[in-house]
C-alpha cells in the first residue's frame, strides 16, 4: 500500500476513534505529517493533557506514552511501536534512586521526563530539556539529586548556584557526539551557528552557540536572521526544520545521531494501534499518583 493511501486509512480511523496523534521531533517524516502536533517533550506532555479525545497515539518512546497515560488517565494511550524505548530511562530504578536519596535526605529529587513512572514517582519534580535550568532554580532545597543524564544535570548547574549530584546516565546518541565533529562541522561551514541539546557532552556543549530542546532548536532556526547551521541532535529533526522554514541551510553535526528506537514507528503500526487500540500503555493507579505530582509541578513552573 502506498503512503498516501496509508495516510489517509489513518486519517479515518483518527476520525472513527475520536484518536489526536502526537509525534516527537525524531519521528520519521511519514508520521511527523500525520500527526496532529509534532514537538519536543514537555509540548507532547501538555498536548496530552489538555486535548481533547478519547484515544491517544503516542508516536514516540514508552517514558513519553508512560507520561501521557499518567496524565489522562482516562484516555487510551497507545504506543504503536511497542519496543520504542529510551536507553537512558533504563539507565537509573526507583530502587536506586531510593538508595540515593537515604543518602542525601535533604536533598529535592529533579527527574529528567526521560525516566520510568516508577521513578518519577520517587521524584519531587520533574523537568524536560527545555525547562530543567528553570525547574531546578524553582526548588526551595539547596541540594538537588538529578537522574538519569549527567550532561544535562552538568548543563544546568552552569546557571545554578545549587548543588546537583548527577546520576551517571546519559543518551546513547548524544553522548556519542565529539568534539572532533565541532571540529569538522565548522571546517566544512565556518559561517554556520552551531545549535545543540543539552544531552551532548560539555566538550560539545562548550562550542555551542545555542543550546536547547529539540522545539527550542527548530524555532532558533526559523527565527534567526542567519542562514546556516549545524544541528547537534538526532537527525530526524532535520525533516521538520525543513518542513517549517525551508530556506535555512541546516547540517547535522553528527550523521551517525539516530535514535532506532524513535524510528521504530511506522505508519503501518499506527494505522493497526488505530484498528486494534493496541499496544496500549498503562500506568498502575498508585505509581501514576505519585509520578502525576512530579509532573504536574513542573507542568506549574
Ligand atoms: P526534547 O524534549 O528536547 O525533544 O528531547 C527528548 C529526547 O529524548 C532527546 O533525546
Ligand atoms: Fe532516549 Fe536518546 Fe533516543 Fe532521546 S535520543 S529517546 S534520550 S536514546
Amino acid at each position: 500500500m502506498d503512503t498516501l493511501a496509508l495516510q489517509n486509512e489513518i486519517l479515518q480511523l483518527k476520525k472513527e476513534r475520536n484518536a489526536i496523534i502526537l509525534a516527537h521531533n525524531y519521528q520519521i517524516p511519514e508520521v511527523q505529517d500525520i500527526a496532529d502536533i509534532t514537538g519536543d517533550s514537555l509540548e507532547l506532555s501538555r498536548a496530552a493533557a489538555t486535548m481533547g479525545g478519547d484515544v491517544i497515539v503516542f508516536c514516540g518512546v514508552d517514558f513519553m506514552a508512560e507520561t501521557a497515560a499518567i496524565l489522562s488517565p482516562k484516555k487510551k494511550v497507545l504506543l504503536p511501536a511497542i519496543d520504542a524505548c529510551c536507553p537512558m530511562a533504563q539507565m537509573i530504578t526507583a530502587k536506586e534512586l531510593k538508595l540515593v536519596k537515604d543518602r542525601y535526605p535533604k536533598a529535592a529529587v529533579v527527574c529528567y521526563v526521560n525516566t520510568t513512572a516508577e521513578v518519577k514517582a520517587e521524584s519531587d519534580i520533574c523537568c524536560t530539556s527545555s525547562n530543567a535550568v528553570k525547574v531546578v532554580n524553582s526548588v526551595k532545597e539547596q541540594q538537588i539529586i538529578f537522574v538519569p543524564d549527567r550532561n544535562l544535570a552538568l548543563y544546568v548547574a552552569r546557571f545554578s548556584k545549587k548543588e546537583i549530584l548527577p546520576w551517571e546516565g546519559f543518551c546513547i546518541v548524544h553522548d556519542q557526539i565529539m568534539p572532533e565533529h565541532v571540529d569538522k562541522a565548522k571546517q566544512i561551514h565556518p559561517e554556520a551557528v552551531l545549535l545543540v541539546h543539552p544531552e551532548c557532552r560539555p566538550e560539545v556543549i562548550d562550542r555551542a552557540d545555542e543550546v536547547a530542546s529539540t522545539s527550542g532548536i527548530i524555532k532558533h532556526v526559523c527565527t534567526s536572521q542567519k542562514n546556516e547551521f549545524i544541528i547537534g541532535t538526532e537527525v530526524g529533526i532535520l525533516h521538520r526544520i525543513k518542513r517549517e522554514c525551508p530556506t535555512k541551510l541546516c547540517y547535522p553535526l553528527s550523521e551517525m545521531a539516530l535514535c532506532r528506537n524513535m524510528k521504530k514507528t511506522d505508519l503501518i503500526k499506527v494505522r493497526d494501534s488505530l484498528k486494534s487500540l493496541e499496544p496500549r500503555i498503562t500506568v498502575p493507579e498508585e505509581i501514576a499518583d505519585k509520578a502525576r505530582r512530579a509532573i504536574n509541578r513542573m507542568l506549574d513552573v
